[in-house]
């Protein structure tokens, strides 16, 4: 049985056709921010009787164990629509959803799209934090906002699962948009080692917390994020900067095993 799943606006069936081929998104995309296992590109598409420009991120596979498991997952598509009307609902800001569509055969999901706002004019937070040329006092700004919506997210008991500085979008009103929200997850309990490794991933200074000094964004951030300025809480994120350099190492020896 084949069928699909859709939610969000109504796009006309030829532009959906179209859009469950990757091969037309590559060929007709104005851009192409990302195509590894996903594809993320700019597009311009007929949106509620009205040519917009918007971004498309369609879902490859990582893994086949993932694919077995699909009858019984929502897509990944599916999981970034909805957790981008929490989030929306919450105060954070991510881009707009306008619409997903899920395929399955026999119930194992087949093309996954999310079609949602092109953010305009943005630089990736990690690159306005390495820019030298960038003022402390914007950075601490981007890195209170950063702080604050974490806390939002882990308030309602989410982790985001990705939170590198690559996956917050600065516009040129510095408003910061979340973005990547496919591997988000509830849980029933957040342990304050699990907050402060989902925090400890941003490695926003490279005193890693070891030292203390003046301007260091980690400070900023927790400051937001908290506002405990109790020993216990650097204690436990010096720990949990420690297992990310850690987990970094482990990731690249890997890639290098992998490559040799
Ligand atoms: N709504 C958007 N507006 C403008 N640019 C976007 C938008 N969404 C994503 N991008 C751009 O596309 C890039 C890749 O997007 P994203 O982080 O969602 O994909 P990804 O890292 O491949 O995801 P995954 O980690 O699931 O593989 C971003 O770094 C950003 O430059
Ligand atoms: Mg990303």
């Amino acid at each position: 049985m084949f069928y699909k799943v859709h939610q969000g606006v109504q796009l006309d069936s030829q532009t959906v056709e179209n859009l469950r081929s990757r091969k037309w998104i590559e060929s007709n995309a104005i851009r192409v921010y990302k195509n590894k296992v996903n594809i993320v590109a700019e597009l311009k598409l007929r949106v509620n009787e009205e040519d917009k420009y918007v971004v498309v991120k369609y879902f490859g596979w990582r893994n086949t164990v993932s694919f077995i498991l699909s009858p019984f997952m929502r897509s990944r598509a599916q999981k970034t629509f909805d957790h981008s009307l929490l989030l929306l609902a919450n105060g954070i800001r991510v881009p707009a959803p306008i619409a997903v569509y899920t395929f399955r055969r026999f119930g194992f999901i087949g093309e996954n799209f999310i079609v949602m706002e092109k953010i305009k004019d943005y630089r990736l937070a990690r690159e306005v934090i390495r820019d030298d040329n960038e003022s402390l006092e914007r950075k601490k700004i981007i890195v209170r906002e950063i702080g604050r919506m974490i806390r939002k997210i882990h308030e309602i008991n989410y982790i985001h699962n990705d939170l590198t500085p690559g996956n917050f979008l600065v516009d040129a009103e510095h408003n910061v948009y979340l973005i990547d929200l496919n591997r988000m997850k509830k849980k029933f309990f957040l342990s304050w080692q699990r907050k402060m490794y989902e925090l400890a991933k941003l490695n926003l200074c490279s005193c890693d917390l070891a030292y203390s000094h003046k301007d260091c964004l980690y400070v900023e951030l927790l400051e937001e994020y908290s506002g405990d300025k109790s020993k216990k809480l650097y204690e436990l994120m010096r720990k949990a900067i420690r297992k990310n350099r850690l987990r970094r190492k482990a990731k690249k020896l890997l890639l290098w095993r992998k490559k040799v």
